[in-house]
């Protein structure tokens, strides 16, 4: 067999040391845990945890707001952010279509209805623009996503949501850290919702948390936690059935020291980022999203960017995906897929009534969307590249934008190859080969 250049048709892999590891732990987390270990208090109770509590105050105020609860994922942050501004069953919530399927599922678990709206090309989050079009006489809130490394747009959901007297949400998974015009992720809607899962920004393995300015909300939330129990200032005495969805305190322990790092950490990605950028500037074939001023800071959970074949002589992203991967650059490109048409929602209608409800057939959200521009980033145009990526150094970085010119500059060589590396690429990532 002929040996080709790029490292997935026998040539030599560029990089071969791997990129920085996450997560990362230091000192610091070990002191952290070894107080939790010799203090007898691994629970959430009594409730809040001692490190809970800290970290949760501190989470908020580093998001401009007043109030944090921590809980155990942060699915459960965004179900119990559904409960506490009181989605019943049957009301319908706007869920952007390119997202993790933990943004839809809790709005399904509460027995309301995801209403799918399509993406803006520019940010690949929820298109504002098409909001209204979506709103019914039974929506209650929008639930925008900041996907990536931007905002959803902040200024018009929150317009829209006043004029139309809705609720919102801000799943802010892949956001600590960031701000909108000097306003922290998840300050702006009536609450924010982040995960603390192993891939995030800060990490304690799995966990989550909620944030609000009010207070009636972060009562409802801590009730709802913590298995239906008074909140810890019960002014509004509200009384709902809750469940035990609390944070254990080993895992409440690390977050305090990776909150503490984020902003060093948050230095390092962008000036390194700053470098991609510009090394891919012009580069054919290859574009960056629009930059949004009104981020004023920046929380690149990955660092998204645009292939577009039909630029590349129709080599499809699949093939130019696992190629950067055989070339020891960790990125991917079905991460995520329109959540309706994906194999982790196979929802049944008998175990969700709502979707029944004053119909005849059930509402059949498999199939009722159609996203074109969620279609064409999920399973044609985005690359992610993992945010530890850019924790490194110059090199690193300078190893990705490398390897992307490597395998422009190979592209042939990928034309008609089989590789299981081109197939898993053809799959969702629950799907895929190990
Ligand atoms: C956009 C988005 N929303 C929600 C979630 C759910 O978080 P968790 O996995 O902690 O339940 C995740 C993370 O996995 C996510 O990426």
């Amino acid at each position: 067999m002929d040996m080709g250049k790029l490292a997935i048709a026998g040539g030599k892999t560029l990089r071969t040391t791997p990129f920085t590891a996450w997560p990362m732990a230091r000192k610091e987390e070990a002191v952290a845990l070894e107080d939790v270990l010799t203090s007898s208090k691994w629970g959430g109770q009594p409730f809040p945890g001692k490190h809970a509590d800290a970290f949760a105050r501190k989470f908020a105020e580093f998001h401009t707001t007043k109030y944090g609860q921590c809980v155990n994922t942060g699915t459960v942050a965004i179900q119990a952010a559904l409960r506490a501004i009181g989605i019943r069953a049957g009301d319908e919530v706007i869920v952007p279509a390119y997202t993790w399927e933990g943004t839809v599922g809790p709005v399904l678990l509460v027995n309301a209805i995801p209403v799918f709206v399509d993406i803006d090309p520019d940010t690949y989050c929820m298109d504002a623009r098409l909001i209204e079009k979506a709103i019914t006489p039974k929506t209650q809130a929008i639930l925008p996503v900041h996907l990536g490394m931007r905002f959803a747009d902040m200024d018009e959901i929150l317009r829209i949501a006043a004029k139309h007297n809705l609720k919102v949400i801000e799943d802010c998974a892949h956001a600590h850290g960031g701000m909108w015009k000097g306003r922290g992720a998840g300050s702006m809607g009536d609450l924010g919702a982040f995960s603390f899962q192993s891939s995030k920004l800060i990490t304690c393995g799995e966990g989550g948390a909620v944030i609000t300015n009010n207070l009636e909300y972060m009562e409802r939330v801590q009730s709802y936690i913590n298995a239906g129990r008074a909140s810890v200032t019960d002014k509004y005495h509200h009384r709902i059935v809750g469940f035990n969805y609390r944070l254990g305190e080993f895992q409440a322990a690390v977050l305090g020291p990776q909150l503490d790092r984020l902003p060093e950490q948050a230095a390092i990605r962008e000036k390194n980022m700053m470098r991609f950028a510009a090394r891919l500037q012009n580069t054919p074939g290859i574009a960056l999203l629009k930059p949004d001023p009104r981020i004023t800071r920046l929380a690149p959970y990955g660092y998204v960017i645009k292939y577009f074949s039909e630029k590349v002589k129709e080599i499809p992203r699949a093939s130019f995906v696992a190629a950067l991967q055989l070339e020891g650059i960790p990125c991917d490109g079905l991460f995520y897929e329109p959540v309706y048409k994906s194999s982790l929602f196979p929802v049944d209608p008998n175990d969700y009534p709502a979707l029944s409800w004053g119909r005849e057939k059930p509402l059949d959200l498999r199939s009722m969307y159609s996203c074109p521009e969620a279609d064409r980033a999920a399973y044609r145009e985005a690359i992610w590249f993992p945010h530890q990526n850019f924790l490194g150094s110059t090199e690193d970085v300078d190893a990705i934008t490398d390897a992307i010119h490597k395998v422009l500059e190979n592209i042939e060589e990928l034309r008609g190859l089989d590789h299981k590396a081109i197939r898993n690429q053809k799959l969702g990532r629950a799907d895929r080969e190990s």
